[in-house]
């Protein structure tokens, strides 16, 4: 699959991107660990939940910011399968929080052409938002701007189960030869089947780890961690984030790369 930021095509207007970053060598994809929203909270007397609050303010932001400088795709980690494990207001609170932003920002996606999506068992999440999904993911197919994905009740690894699970049932049906599974048959049955593997992951609140997120598609993406907690992260933050990215040099286990951009087929 190709995989190219919207700079030059005709996906969406593009606006001047700061000065020093090369346009040459943005990324076509980004994924997002938004960590921290809780010690964001707490380092100001605040309920956990301001913090989750304060997060969307963010997401805004940098979905703003992707779409201007001609990111194709921001993936989001937003509610994982661990995540159930919270207390029970404060998945109640996150729910109610997706709904209501949902609701309330559908018709600015709609004007910015967002094309949004939401990967992950979708089956689990109350019947409310699940509606919201489906109309939201529906109303915004045939947008032609940036795509947004929402990880909710998210985990890789479950991913990986379904995909083995789905090519082991058309196995078992005689619909698919065994020997003729490769890598792209498998990535064909990932949630993300139709997006290009994420070229950058920021993460946020210093944590350096991947927490179950996206294990098949980062698999070659850069890396940029910052001690910056979620509710803070800002046009700076993303900037020095995508300056750190154009700083590395993408070998994908080969011995040279002339373009960051450069994808493994
Ligand atoms: C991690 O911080 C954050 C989350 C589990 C929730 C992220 C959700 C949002 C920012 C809202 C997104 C909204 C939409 C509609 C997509 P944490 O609670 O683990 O923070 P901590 O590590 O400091 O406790």
């Amino acid at each position: 699959m190709t995989c190219q930021s919207a700079i030059g095509s005709e996906k969406s207007q593009v606006l001047a991107l700061p000065p020093g970053l090369d346009v040459k060598r943005m990324p076509a994809h980004i994924a997002v660990i938004m960590d921290g929203n809780g010690r964001w909270a707490k380092a100001r007397g605040l309920p956990r939940m301001m913090g989750h609050r304060a997060g969307v303010e963010s997401l805004k932001t940098i979905l703003r910011l992707c779409s201007d400088w001609g990111i194709g795709v921001l993936t989001v980690y937003a509610f994982s399968t661990e995540n159930w494990s919270r207390p029970r207001d404060e998945v109640n609170f996150l729910m109610t929080l997706f709904e209501n932003v949902l609701n309330r920002e559908l018709q600015s996606l709609q004007n910015e052409q967002v094309k949004i999506s939401f990967l992950g068992d979708l089956d689990a999440l109350p019947e409310n938002l699940t509606d919201l999904i489906t109309k939201a993911t529906h109303s915004t197919s045939l947008n032609t701007g940036i795509h947004f994905n929402v990880c909710t009740n998210y985990g890789g690894r479950r991913e990986l189960v379904l995909a083995a699970k789905k090519l082991a049932e058309r196995s078992a049906r005689g619909d698919l030869d065994p020997a003729l599974i490769d890598e792209n048959v498998f990535a064909g049955e990932l949630y993300t089947s139709k997006e290009c593997d994420p070229d950058l992951l920021i993460r946020t609140s210093g944590e350096n780890r991947i927490s179950n997120f996206l294990l098949w598609q980062l698999a070659y993406s850069e890396i940029h961690v910052t001690d910056v907690l979620w509710p803070d992260f800002n046009d700076k933050d993303l900037l020095r984030a995508l300056f750190d990215y154009q700083s590395r040099s993408r070998r994908f286990g080969g011995l040279e790369s002339s373009s960051a951009n450069q994808k493994v087929s």
